[in-house]
């Protein structure tokens, strides 16, 4: 793929050799590494956690557009969004973060615009690596990684390999990822797996979603006003909570994320039962 860059043999050879460095230095370290003091107090006492917080990040177009900015510096704009919200979300307590990056529908994009977050996304790895592990970030891919360009294929195993063993938050990067797409990909694997239709339940599917052993989300964050699902974790969001904010993702940090969290507080969680009271 041309504007990858990172295709040529050179850009292989750094992403290898710095992959292999941070491997050493944090091997080296073992056990005694230390992973970033979590803030001993959440600003949002959670009486009803949130365990697991997806985000659909959208507005980086209109955020660029507004500015008279290309929209590819919307987009850089909400990598620093997402590493605030990242850190937030540690100090707020909440083990894991799953954020909507790509979808399968992005490659309808004019073709400048998928080469530049196939790009942003290799290089915001190659870039953010050492500190994300060092903060004790786990990082997780979800989507359909075969038709990814090669070196975008393999700056998301080696980060994946890197983290797997890091405890302080899981961030769940959606690349290439549709919900349609995993419940497909789901079925084609029951079926080539031969199942029997009697063992056929709930928790067989998920357990074939790119999502088996995560927890489903309690709360889907969407910013930059849409009021649309796109696709986004169809199964895991059943019963989570929906949250509509007009910020746009470039401009969405603490107090946004707070204001989340507390209107989380106040929902009536039912599961399609009663209440209580
Ligand atoms: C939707 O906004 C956003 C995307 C399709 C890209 C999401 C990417 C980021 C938030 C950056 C994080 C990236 C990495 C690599 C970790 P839009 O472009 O559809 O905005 P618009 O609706 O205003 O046009």
């Amino acid at each position: 793929m041309k504007l990858i860059r990172s295709e040529s043999p050179r850009n292989r050879k750094f992403w290898r050799s710095n992959l292999t460095r941070l491997q050493g230095l944090f091997s080296a370290q073992g056990k005694g590494k230390t992973q970033t003091q979590i803030k001993a107090e959440p600003s949002v006492e959670q009486k009803a956690p949130v365990n697991h917080l997806a985000i659909i990040m959208d507005g980086n177009g209109r955020w660029a557009t507004r500015r008279h900015l290309p929209r590819a510096l919307g987009h850089k704009a909400g990598v620093e969004a997402l590493k605030r919200v990242v850190e937030c979300a540690r100090d707020e307590h909440i083990p894991m973060l799953t954020v909507y990056v790509f979808s399968t529908e992005n490659w309808n994009r004019p073709r400048t615009e998928v080469d530049g977050l196939m790009r942003l996304l290799w290089e915001t790895l190659r870039l953010e690596l050492a500190r994300l592990h060092k903060e004790g970030v786990r990082l997780r891919h979800l989507g359909r990684l075969a038709n990814l360009p090669p070196d975008v294929q393999r700056a998301i195993n080696d980060s994946v390999e890197l983290t797997k063993n890091n405890t302080v938050i899981d961030v769940n990067l959606c690349f290439n990822y549709g919900g349609r797409a995993e419940l497909v990909d789901a079925v084609l694997q029951i079926v080539a797996d031969g199942r029997d239709p009697d063992c056929i339940n709930e928790d067989l599917i998920s357990s074939y979603l790119y999502t088996r052993d995560l927890p489903d989300p309690e709360m889907v964050i969407r910013t930059a006003g849409e009021m649309r699902v796109s696709n986004f974790l169809l199964w895991q969001s059943a019963y989570s909570e929906y949250y509509a904010t007009s910020t746009l993702w470039p401009d969405f940090g603490r107090e946004d994320l707070l204001a989340a969290l507390e209107d989380f507080q106040k929902r009536q969680r039912r599961f399609g039962g009663l209440s209580a009271s």
